[in-house]
């Protein structure tokens, strides 16, 4: 089928490529036009393992095309997905002013074709563009097909999904997405047909569910800290509970990432709109907040205070896997650090150059120059390299042989016969 994707961003990018790859005829647009000739030269401007590979193929198969203006694309086209960003409000509402301009030139361009939002909207808003449409005398159906993909897991995640959720109004827009997902319907993954307003409430919920697993897990992990009990043998615990399940039950610095914190801001903005009270979304939301705020307390009280203190910082993505610093915990514990007088040296393998725009602090080249004469090493994101740090190394490198593994991604008993202080998540 012939797709056009708005937007090459994560999602856009990440799914018209995947797309392309099981066969569909796409053409990705942006208006930056420098981010589309890199893309044609096979640049690809995120990290995210195995998606340059598939892009080239694509490319080598003529399955994918890179276009910065709707009047490349010839011949008909079934689907347009939009895929633009819907950031933050300072309200804490998604800005959709993208979503409807997008759509709506979209739909002048292709009057044939079927909108597909794939950008995370408010429920009601897939209604709202359809309203828009035919107020404007355009006759383009609208579906939802929200986005599951993780960030540095995206290719899997698309090849194997858990569901395929798809919201539409009408049948013809229906056919189109079951043509265009029929290769996961043969291979029998789940299909999960829906109202538009559903399919976005279904995105909202998943997120804002697990971002709540997060935010409990972290609570407990501060009481496992006072009990004396170990949150990684609670979790594992717990999870073996089927009602409960093993996933997203790792206790750290608090959920980040451009999609948890945002889309939770949402539904409880949205919530607010409604009049409709939700104390469980505004907990989780209080939850995170209070996250940095603890983890500062607890390397203040065991520095003796963060006045003139050298502190090494390892991590700066919101997790592993990605360069993405957006909304990054490590990001916020360090602004909190540097308020509260400490200097940081930090280090991250993929993060290092978004972190340079945001902040005002030295970078090192390695782990190594992160630690030197630091009179602690902080771990905030999971990278497998932080896992095996030189124990020898560090310790000529330090000032004092303190670190807080705030990923539990560290054997702590090696760390103690070293001489080390360590101090973990909902560990003591
Ligand atoms: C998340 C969802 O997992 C995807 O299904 C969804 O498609 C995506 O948002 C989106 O809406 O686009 P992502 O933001 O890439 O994906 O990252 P996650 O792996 O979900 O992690 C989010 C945050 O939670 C990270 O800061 C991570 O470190 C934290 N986390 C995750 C924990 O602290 N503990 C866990 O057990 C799991």
């Amino acid at each position: 089928m012939k797709l056009v994707f708005v937007g090459t961003g994560y999602v856009g990018l990440v799914s018209g490529v995947m797309l392309s790859h099981i066969g569909h005829d796409v053409t990705c647009i942006d208006t930056n036009e420098s981010k589309i000739k890199s893309l044609q030269k096979r640049e690809v401007p995120i990290y995210e393992p195995g998606l340059k590979e598939y892009l080239n193929k694509s490319i080598d198969q003529g399955n994918l095309h890179f276009a910065s203006s709707f009047k490349d694309v010839n011949g008909k086209v079934d689907a347009v997905f939009i895929c633009v960003g819907t950031p933050s409000k300072e309200d804490g509402s998604a800005n959709l002013d993208n979503v409807y301009e997008a759509s709506k030139d979209a739909a002048y361009e292709f009057p044939e074709a079927t909108i597909v939002i794939k950008s995370t909207t408010p429920p009601g808003t897939g209604k709202k563009v359809r309203e828009m449409l035919r107020a404007e005398k355009l006759p383009n159906e609208v579906a939802s097909n929200p986005e599951f993909l993780s960030e540095g897991n995206a290719v899997n995640d698309f090849l194997y999904p858990d569901r395929i959720v798809i919201g539409t109004q009408d049948d013809k827009s229906l056919g189109v997405l079951e043509g265009i997902y029929e290769q996961f319907v043969d291979a029998g993954y789940n299909l999960v047909k829906v109202s538009i307003t559903s399919a976005e409430m279904v995105k909202y919920a998943s997120n804002s569910f697990l971002a709540s697993k997060i935010a409990f897990v972290n609570e407990v992990a501060n009481l496992c800290e006072k009990t004396g009990a170990d949150i990684d043998d609670v979790t594992r615990g717990v999870g073996m509970d089927p009602r409960i399940g093993p996933h997203f039950l790792k206790a750290g610095p608090g959920f980040g990432g451009s999609c948890f914190p945002k889309d939770i801001l949402a539904l409880q903005h949205l919530s607010h709109e409604l009049d409709e009270q939700c104390p469980t979304l505004e907990g989780v939301i209080a939850s995170n907040e209070k996250r940095s705020k603890d983890l500062l307390q607890k390397i203040s009280s065991r520095l003796g205070g963060l006045s003139g203190k050298l502190i090494g910082v390892l991590g700066l993505t919101y997790k592993a896997g990605t360069d993405d610093i957006r909304s990054s915990p490590a990001i916020k514990l360090i602004h909190l650090l540097i308020e509260n007088g400490a200097y940081i040296c930090a280090y991250d393998p993929k993060g290092q150059k978004n972190a340079r725009e945001e902040l005002n602090v030295d970078f090192a080249y390695d782990y190594r120059e992160a630690a030197r004469g630091a009179d602690a090493l902080v771990i905030l994101t999971e990278w497998d390299q932080f896992t095996k740090l030189d124990l020898k190394e560090l310790s000529g490198e330090m000032n004092q042989k303190i670190i807080f593994d705030y990923r539990n991604i560290l054997d702590p008993k090696a760390f103690k016969d070293a001489g080390f202080a360590i101090y973990q998540i909902g560990k003591n």
